[in-house]
């Protein structure tokens, strides 16, 4: 047996305990150790029943992520489990932590299951593009009927262990000590004569044709361009087509083996593997300490900065919220109000956690009362000196070591450091809108940051929920430069002809949430138009003649918020083509004599998308971007860049870099050096033979 695994009897019960740090995973050794367990009870004379559990702060999260796409070494999963289900003594699983993918089906091939208070349930293959291959669409269903099945298989989530009692998954919870609980269960069932039970042996509930569709156009919608939730719903269907249990089982197994060498679950692997690494820093010695963060603070209550406010509120991290005035916090502090009170009117939040994130935040005009502060965020208006003019007030009125971060998205943070006088505790904490839903923080290491002020950042980024990367400074960090060059692509791709609904439709239909110029109506016009403004003196001529925005501006057509924008949208904000965009769109071809043409998806896909490669590939030529993980992290989180693509390095490796460069020459040839001439890096790693990651 492998070191993985013990095996020990007491009290005619016999204890197997994984022990597979960090997360338990059913890696080879975590297999075989099991199998020669389960040979040795089996013919344990001494042994009445078997416990399985789990040393560590879990039980097995799942199969072993590391050994997907490489030869699995026998015994499979399902075959381990399938001799579960063939034993003739009680097997117990007793589970804490996370029970996760094929830890939660090791646990359902057990006979009995018992549950600490705590432990969570689930099936999170979905979210790596593969589905549940060790038996659990065939024991789900059996044993908590076809609903609950659908919405955890196919949706990724978990549930408590109560509701894993109440749903039938498990016999047991107990808040006491587990393993007591679980010795104590399994005397009882030696006492009591219950021998081994399976999910097996019980028949699948009544079938339920509607309800699969219902689920099919749900998938469809939610997790749109997914394939592995609608597998995951013909795999649930092979415990009535698919032949006997064993067999059903099989085929559930072959669904999932196929999926491993899909494109969609090697992308979503990167991406599990990639949010990780994004964590680590680099260039910080391993000795470097994060600084306390008691007390935060926010000044600056526009939209930004409440939901910033909002964001640490929820956190549970106390804020001193400073406004320009009392009628400025006012209104903050009822928006906030006005947000959690909707969500405890929807049943999302109670009344009692909405009270006790309003006690968190203490209200006020009086900057000074940041000197309790250990970190202080800036969400003041995208004005420089305004914010030079508050950094120099919060390099004197707050404590030395408080950090001093600004949430501007392109605004230079350097010399906001030198207003402050306090250069080392000067960083970026760029959040996202709405910033108390949106998960991602792109962290700003300014250039003269201290390493233990970067260390912090980072972990109080993780410690509110965010997933945190890190970008040096630079207009528009990684998401918004990025997205600025499909932006400007965009309004090209406009004056050459392509219509607006055309141009979003492609990137809708690659997988984006939305086009970017239904994000531009969305956003507001004159957002867009004022961040034009402010980079008006470095932008080229053809830049400022694509002057889109600035021409409905002018109209009053702002987006969404007018009615108005690049589409017209009705009282309940739905879209539809805009005349008014159609002419204005003629008129500017006639006024500067431009001949409109059609434009194909794949030339629109390939200059929207290949655009922000290219720029992705300077961002880390500049060390802006530490690694291409950053870049595909946030672009995921940041613009909803399909996770099922890997984000755009991650993508662009697997068409082959040579293949993007060629392309981006052709694009050079017809639309010039201005705007595709490739970044070094890429052209270089192209010659080379070799991708961003490889
Ligand atoms: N296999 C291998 N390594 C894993 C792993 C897994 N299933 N789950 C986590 N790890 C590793 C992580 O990569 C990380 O490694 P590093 O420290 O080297 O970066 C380490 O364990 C700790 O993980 P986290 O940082 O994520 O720790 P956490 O406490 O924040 O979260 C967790 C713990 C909830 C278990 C989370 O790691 C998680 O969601 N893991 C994935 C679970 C999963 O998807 N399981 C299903 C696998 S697919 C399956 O089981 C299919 C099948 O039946 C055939």
């Amino acid at each position: 047996m492998g070191e993985m695994v013990s095996y020990g009897v007491s009290g005619g019960i016999a204890e197997v305990v994984i022990d597979n740090p960090p997360v338990n995973a059913a890696s080879h050794g975590v297999r075989a150790g099991l199998a020669s367990a389960l040979a040795r009870f089996e013919g344990d004379a001494e042994a009445g029943a078997l416990i399985i559990r789990c040393a560590g702060r879990t039980f097995v999260a799942g199969a072993d992520i590391k050994e997907f796409g490489k030869p699995m070494a026998d015994p499979q999963l399902p075959d381990l489990l399938k001799r579960f289900d063939a034993a003739i003594k009680p097997i117990v699983a007793a589970v804490h932590g996370m029970v996760l993918g094929g830890g939660f089906e090791l646990a359902l091939a057990c006979h009995y299951r018992i549950a600490d208070a705590r432990a969570r349930f689930g099936f999170p293959e979905v979210r790596l593009g593969l589905l549940p291959g060790a038996g659990g669409t065939q024991r789900v269903p059996r044993l908590a009927g076809l609903q609950i099945a659908i919405d955890m298989i196919t949706g990724g989530g978990q549930i408590g262990a109560e509701a894993a009692k109440q749903a039938g998954l498990v016999d047991m919870v107990t808040d006491g000590d587990l393993a007591d609980a679980a010795r104590g269960f399994a005397r009882d069932l030696v006492a009591a004569g219950k021998g081994a039970r399976s999910a097996a042996d019980l028949s699948m509930p009544a079938d339920d044709p509607a309800l699969f569709d219902a689920a099919r156009k749900s998938v469809a919608r939610k997790m749109r361009g997914q394939t592995a939730p609608l597998k995951a719903l013909e795999a649930i269907r092979l415990g009535y087509e698919g032949g006997p249990f064993d067999q059903a089982l099989d085929r559930e197994y072959a669904l999932c083996r196929e999926m491993v060498t899909g494109s969609q679950s090697r992308a979503l692997r990167h991406i599990f593997a990639a949010e990780r690494e994004v964590a680590k820093v680099p260039g910080l010695s391993a000795d470097t300490t994060a600084r306390m963060v008691e007390t935060a603070g926010v000044i600056g209550l526009g939209v930004m900065g409440r939901g910033i406010v909002m964001a640490l509120a929820a956190a549970t991290v106390p804020v001193i919220a400073v406004a320009l005035d009392q009628a400025h916090l006012d209104a903050a502090m009822k928006a906030i109000r006005d947000t959690w009170a909707g969500q405890v009117a929807k049943g999302s939040l109670t009344q009692a956690e909405m009270d006790a994130r309003l006690a968190r935040i203490t209200g006020t005009v009086e900057p000074a009362r940041l000197v309790d502060a250990d970190l202080v965020i800036e969400a003041v208006s995208e004005d420089i000196e305004r914010k030079q003019a508050v950094f120099a007030t919060l390099g004197s009125v707050t404590k030395p070591g408080t950090i001093l971060a600004s949430n501007t998205s392109f605004l230079d943070i350097d010399t906001l450091a030198d207003a402050s006088g306090r250069a080392a505790d000067v960083c970026g904490m760029h959040f996202f809108n709405p910033a108390h839903i949106m998960r991602l923080l792109e962290n700003v290491r300014t250039t003269r940051i201290a390493p233990d002020a970067v260390a912090t950042i980072m972990a109080f980024g993780k410690r509110i929920g965010k997933l945190a990367v890190l970008s040096g400074v630079c207009d528009g960090f990684i998401v918004n430069r990025m997205l600025s060059k499909r932006s400007r692509e965009a309004f090209f791709l406009v004056e050459e002809g392509a219509s607006p609904s055309v141009i979003d439709k492609v990137v809708l239909d690659y997988g984006f949430p939305m086009g970017p110029l239904a994000l531009g109506d969305l956003a507001g016009l004159d957002i867009q138009a004022a961040a034009r403004k402010s980079r008006a003196a470095k932008a080229t001529p053809r830049e400022l003649r694509a002057d889109f925005v600035e021409q409905m501006v002018a109209a009053g057509r702002l987006g969404q918020k007018s009615g108005s924008g690049w589409y017209v949208y009705d009282e309940k904000r739905k879209s539809s083509s805009n005349p008014e965009t159609d002419a204005l769109v003629s008129a500017h071809a006639k006024r500067h004599g431009l001949a409109l043409r059609e434009i194909g998806a794949d030339e629109i896909r390939e200059r929207l998308l290949y655009a922000m490669v290219n720029e992705g590939a300077r961002l880390l030529d500049e060390g802006v971007a530490p690694r291409p993980h950053d870049i595909d992290i946030a672009m995921v989180n940041g613009l909803g860049w399909p996770a099922y693509t890997g984000g755009p390095m991650f993508w662009a490796d697997q068409i082959g870099l040579a293949t993007v460069l060629a392309t981006i020459e052709r694009f050079r040839k017809e639309q010039g050096d201005a705007y595709w001439t490739p970044s070094p890096l890429l052209a270089r790693l192209a010659g080379e033979g070799r991708g961003f990651y490889a």
